[in-house]
């Protein structure tokens, strides 16, 4: 059975083919990156009308590259929310006309389910259950995920998402959005000592997070002297460092709380090699273990889509009812909300 995944929630535009005998056989992205960087973050309107320019050629390369024809794909795995009310509704509208032309069944499926699933699509697979950390460019949460559907939100940022702080910073050191992946680069070339943020809320009893403090901290030492490239490479380590030491305090109050030996960590700042080694390594430490997915499975794809869509079949799962004709998005929608 093939199941093609559609992934239009944000900026990128998404296409993946799964075979559920196979595995993964296409995992085709079309980046907007270069487009909205010259505005220091995504503009929804330019999102929405480079999807409808891009997703029916990248669906055509995928099936391209894959040697199959449209004909051949069995099933639909759409993203149905959370995201961009206008990119949101191209990937639908997408995904729903193909269905209705092609007679096929298709399956909504929430953006951050299939980040959390993502390290799934490793050989070394998480097994239910675990802790999941989702920290990307609009989330920060932490999630009891006992059996597949069934997640308990834990905790969650109650201002700035951890992306959206590294993009902002970024933004202070001079580099252009999103600056999360050039910032981590910039503080491997720094020195620990000159500064030091607090990490926010990091004694605090809840399993929520705030940035936008650390944001301003960051701010008002850079607006109030004039550095050097050294300094702004050691602004970069100390701002990591105060994120990662409350991302990984958070992490093991959750393990610790719920009992649990796994955490997986998914979302675009997944990718941090500085978070994974630090956490890989207290974790190791007491015995329980890591699981994140390779950095083209980090940030948004179509493969988790498809990957989720798949698990959702196998386990005659369904996460919203479908009406004929009926295109169906949920620009704002919880994780613990999934089924009906
Ligand atoms: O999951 P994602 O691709 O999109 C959303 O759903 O938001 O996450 C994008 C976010 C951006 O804020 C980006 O700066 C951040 O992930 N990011 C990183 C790294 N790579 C991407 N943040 C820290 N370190 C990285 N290596
Ligand atoms: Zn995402």
């Amino acid at each position: 059975m093939l199941i093609l995944g559609i992934e239009t929630s944000f900026d990128e535009t998404g296409i993946a083919i799964y075979d559920n005998n196979k595995g993964l056989i296409a995992n085709k992205i079309h980046s907007q990156t270069k487009i909205h960087s010259n505005y220091g973050g995504v503009v929804p309107e330019l999102a929405a009308r480079n999807h409808v320019k891009n997703i029916i050629p990248l669906i055509k390369k995928t099936l391209k590259i894959s040697q199959l024809s449209i004909k051949d794909i069995n099933v639909i795995a759409y993203t149905a929310g959370p995201g961009l009310v206008g990119s949101l509704l191209v990937g639908a509208t997408t995904a729903f006309s193909l269905s209705y032309g092609l007679k096929i069944p298709i399956i909504p499926i929430h953006h951050m389910e299939g980040h959390l699933l993502s390290p799934m699509l490793e050989k070394n697979k998480p097994i239910f259950p675990f802790i999941a950390l989702l920290i990307s460019g609009g989330h920060t949460q932490l999630i009891d995920a006992h059996k597949l559907g069934d997640y308990k939100l834990l905790g969650e940022t109650i201002d700035d998402a951890v992306g959206e702080a590294f993009d902002k910073v970024a933004n202070l050191l001079g580099i252009k959005y999103p600056g999360g992946a050039n910032l981590e680069k910039m503080a491997r070339k720094g020195e620990l000592g000159k500064f030091i943020f607090p990490s926010p809320m990091i004694n605090d009893e809840s399993m929520n997070f705030s940035f936008s403090g650390l944001k301003t901290s960051v701010t008002n030492v850079i607006s109030k002297n004039i550095f050097n490239q050294q300094d702004y490479y050691d602004i970069a380590l100390a701002f990591e460092n105060a994120v990662i030491d409350v991302l990984i305090k958070k992490s093991l109050k959750a393990l610790n709380i719920t009992g649990y030996k796994q955490l997986v960590i998914a979302g675009g700042v997944s990718a941090n090699k500085s978070l994974r080694f630090k956490l890989n390594k207290i974790l190791q430490e007491k015995n329980k273990k890591l699981f994140f997915p390779r950095k083209k499975f980090c940030t948004d794809n179509a493969a988790m889509i498809a990957y989720t869509g798949m698990l959702k079949l196998k386990n005659n799962l369904q996460d919203v009812p479908i009406k004929k004709l009926d295109i169906q998005i949920f620009p704002k929608w919880n994780l613990h909300d999934i089924y009906y």
